[in-house]
């Protein structure tokens, strides 16, 4: 099945935009809220910066169209989908990893940016992007980098290190862990291409989950994990929006 005849998918898929893009492709159909649950609109409301708002309204509504393209729906049915949430830490369904039956999804927001990556149910996918910021934190290399990595990050700049920054958060999302988990104790080893193999001591989740890069908006880095030992396939706003989609 291609991404343009509107069927289901069957592999791992990704959209990363701006956005602003992402608001403009929803203005024809009356604009991000018609693609969002209404708990979801008032949770953007509690954000106190109005480019918080929405960057947390479109992060949830290319979640919800990515499901609904994934799954082979028209992007209205997008709002109606019901999505859970299980927290691996303590159980709770208030919190944690989000997910809509029949599609395994992740979801990013950083600075004006979004993106969601969508799979197979029942196989793990993590999705992570972030705005290159102008420095970092001290101890940054400690945190992020295991041992053995840390003397390939000292030749690198800021962009390098932001791309193994994303490359771990996107497998300890796509286990399910997030940062309860220090992105160092994740390890990374080649595995063909771009792809790299995780593990993590002590975290079942992790073994076995591969991540890549993925294409990002100028000024952003990106990166995809998840169980299928393939890159991610990008698709673009006009999969979602394309065609005969909307009305
Ligand atoms: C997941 C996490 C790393 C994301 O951090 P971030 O870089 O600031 O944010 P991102 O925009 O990339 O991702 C946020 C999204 O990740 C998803 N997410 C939250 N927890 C997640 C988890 N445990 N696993 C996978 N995805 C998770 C959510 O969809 C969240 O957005 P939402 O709350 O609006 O739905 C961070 O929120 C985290 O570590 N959370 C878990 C902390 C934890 O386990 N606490 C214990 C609670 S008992």
């Amino acid at each position: 099945m291609t991404a343009d005849d509107g069927g289901p998918l069957s592999g791992v898929v990704l959209l990363a935009v701006l956005t602003r893009n992402l608001e403009s492709a929803c203005a024809p159909a009356g604009g991000l809220r018609t693609f969002l649950s209404p708990a979801e609109v008032s949770s953007a409301g509690r954000f106190r910066r109005a480019e918080d708002r929405l960057d947390y309204a479109a992060s949830h509504v290319l979640f919800r169209l990515l499901a609904a393209r994934w799954l082979g729906l028209p992007p209205l049915d997008a709002a109606g989908l019901g999505v859970t949430r299980y927290c691996i830490g303590c159980g709770s369904s208030q919190h944690g990893k989000p997910a809509v039956a029949g599609v395994s999804l992740s979801l990013s927001r950083s600075h004006g940016a979004v993106m969601a990556a969508a799979g197979p149910a029942g196989a793990p996918v993590g999705a992570d992007i972030e705005l290159v910021p102008d420095g970092l934190f001290n101890g940054f290399d400690d945190f992020v980098a295991a041992p053995g990595e840390r003397g390939q990050l000292r030749s690198k700049g800021i962009p390098g290190r932001l791309r193994l920054w994303v490359a771990k958060e996107a497998v300890l999302k796509a286990a399910g862990l997030g940062l309860a988990v220090e992105p160092s104790a994740v390890h990374l080893t080649p595995a063909g291409g771009t792809l790299l193999l995780a593990d993590c001591p002590g975290r079942p989740e992790v073994h076995g989950l591969t991540v890549s890069p993925v294409p990002a908006p100028a000024g952003y880095r990106a990166a995809v994990s998840a169980g299928s030992g393939l890159p991610p396939d990008q698709l673009a706003l006009s999969d979602v929006f394309g065609s005969g989609r909307l009305p």
